[in-house]
């Protein structure tokens, strides 16, 4: 069966009230688009656990910090409406942004701490776009669960945190990182990187599991985590790291020494694409 497109709010929202009444568990995937399979991995998930599915695809103005990084982010609606039909999505909503912004937004939402390293330190204001469009997104569908991928670690302990604090009845469910077989997350950002930057791509994930390795081998002194996982980087000219950090997997803040467990987290340039990665630590564990 094919997923209904809705573009409206009060579309939606009339669409989704049947369900709701019948007691329908709603699960909602948030996604800007251009749909691969670790967002395919996300819908797997909210169709086995929800009665009824809704994805979103809204490329977010307010989360991009650059102009042209937004103008380029793909938008292939008719390819992701088909993804979406054929994994069994019920609804895909995707507004135009004069539905989601008619006017300037004066409220915002912001979380924090846990944005104020990492991505939120490079990508000023960018967490307060996307914890705003996620609250909008949550009293749009009213969801029972929602589902974010663990490659964006941030964003997830982000929203795991503004949930808390703000008392929202939704279960965030967190869903591991797909990768290519030779590693490379996958990202709707992969499809900008050239041949070359594809080839040397999968070393951010190299990198990642060398600090594992120095870790479960009783390297607690993230400095020279750092330095073991940034030599093995500096063999290739073409990766730029912008940061690579070693953080408490729950307030994504630096940590001093690894006494417990961390996400391993690296951001990096390849030419004009910037690609994030993660992984997560613990000393004495190489799994
Ligand atoms: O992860 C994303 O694709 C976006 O940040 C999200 C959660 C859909 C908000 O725009």
């Amino acid at each position: 069966m094919s997923a209904v497109l809705v573009h409206s709010i009060s579309d939606l929202r009339g669409r989704l009230e049947p369900f709701r009444r019948d007691g329908r568990i709603i699960g909602l995937v948030p996604t800007m688009g251009a749909l691969h399979a670790g967002h395919g991995r996300l819908i797997e998930r909210a169709r086995e656990e929800c009665g009824t599915v809704v994805v979103s695809v809204f490329v977010n103005p307010i989360q991009f910090n650059q102009a042209l990084d937004f103008e380029r982010y793909p938008r292939t609606l008719e390819a992701d409406l088909k993804f979406c039909s054929d994994r069994g999505v019920d609804f895909v909503f995707a507004p135009p942004e004069s539905e989601m912004y008619p006017c300037p937004q004066l409220a915002f939402v912001e979380v924090e701490k846990v944005t104020e390293h990492l991505c939120g330190a490079k990508r000023p204001g960018h967490f307060r776009g996307v914890t705003t469009v996620v609250t909008k997104l949550f009293n749009i569908v009213q969801p029972h669960r929602a589902y974010f991928g663990e490659k964006d670690a941030q964003q997830l302990a982000t929203i795991q945190r503004m949930v808390a604090d703000l008392n929202m009845p939704i279960e965030i469910v967190p869903v591991p990182t797909v990768r290519e077989p030779d590693g490379l997350a996958l990202s709707s950002r992969n499809t900008h990187l050239n041949e070359e930057e594809r080839r040397v791509a999968p070393a951010l994930y190299r990198s990642l599991q060398a600090a594992r390795e120095l870790i479960a081998s009783g390297i607690l002194d993230p400095g020279e985590v750092r330095r073991g996982a940034l030599e093995l980087l500096a063999k290739y000219p073409q990766i730029q790291v912008e940061y690579f950090e070693i953080v408490d997997a729950g307030t994504m803040q630096p940590v001093e020494r690894i006494t417990g467990p961390v996400r391993v987290a690296v951001a990096a340039w390849l030419g004009s694409t910037r690609l994030i990665d993660n992984i997560w630590c613990e000393y004495g564990r190489k799994d």
